[in-house]
């Protein structure tokens, strides 16, 4: 990094760059232009599902941070396998729908927890649960998902479903960040995709606000995709974002 400031590095570990890429080359293109940043890397299902379990040992191996975002959802006992199977790949965080329900997120505890017995040279990875995807405003959640009432309301239910089956904080949008806080504990994790830094295209999401608005707000971790993998300059748009967040906390 330019800035070797403790404080700036401390704050470039909040950040989450989603490596949402077609195959493990493309996304080790970006990994390259991203080096000696100490972000978390994202895996998601686009490129877990090309690059799979390989990719993920091969950022462990790199040092990285890994958050396994695979967004579980059946039945308990599936999610309980799913759970084992991804604790034992050693990733930092992973998710599970809250819509799944408390016995459905218990199981992924529980199948933490049977990895951990299996091997105790395993971390425990955060698992944190999905509350409304930041893609979904409240038309569409009243409309087509059938769920009554405002999209916070929504979450926060959610992020206190979560919290009693003992999950460690949610992925939510920045602006429910202070409200999950206020709801569930400070110690309780909020992790906020829908970041876009001031002028930058929105795309598909819905309910964003800037890196700096976000920390401000309470988010720990912040995610952010295409804002830095469709950039012109990466690493200068992640350093940029890193120094947003850093004056969202001043
Ligand atoms: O490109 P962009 O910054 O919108 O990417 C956001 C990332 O966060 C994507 O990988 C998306 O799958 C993920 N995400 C999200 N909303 C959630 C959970 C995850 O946008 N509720």
């Amino acid at each position: 990094m330019n800035s070797t400031s403790t404080d700036t590095m401390q704050m470039a570990r909040r950040l989450m760059v989603a490596l949402d890429y077609a195959d493990g080359a493309s996304a080790r293109e970006l990994i390259t232009k991203l080096e000696g940043i100490p972000c978390y890397m994202k895996v998601g299902m686009q490129l877990f599902y090309q690059a799979g379990p390989e990719f993920v040992r091969e950022l462990k191996a790199k040092g990285y941070s890994v958050f396994l975002d695979l967004k579980m959802h059946d039945i308990p006992n599936t999610v309980k396998g799913g759970a084992n199977s991804i604790a034992k790949l050693g990733v930092d965080m992973f998710n599970v729908h809250a819509a799944g329900g408390s016995k459905m997120m218990a199981a992924a505890m529980q199948g933490v927890e049977e990895a951990l017995a299996q091997d105790p040279s395993l971390a425990r990875p955060l698992v944190i649960a999905v509350t409304q995807l930041t893609s979904t405003d409240q038309a569409t959640m009243n409309g087509e998902i059938g769920i009554p009432g405002s999209v916070e309301e929504a979450v926060i239910r959610y992020a206190k479903l979560a919290s009693e089956a003992a999950l460690d904080g949610v992925v939510a949008s920045p602006l429910e960040a202070d409200g999950i806080k206020a709801a569930c504990g400070m110690d309780f994790k909020t992790v906020t995709p829908g970041i876009r830094p001031a002028g930058s295209d929105i795309g598909d999401q819905s309910r964003t606000k800037t890196p700096g608005e976000a920390i401000a707000g309470g988010s720990d971790y912040i995610v952010v995709g295409r804002p830095i993998t469709g950039a012109e300059d990466p690493r200068a748009a992640a350093l940029r974002i890193i120094e947003e967040m850093s004056a969202g906390r001043s």
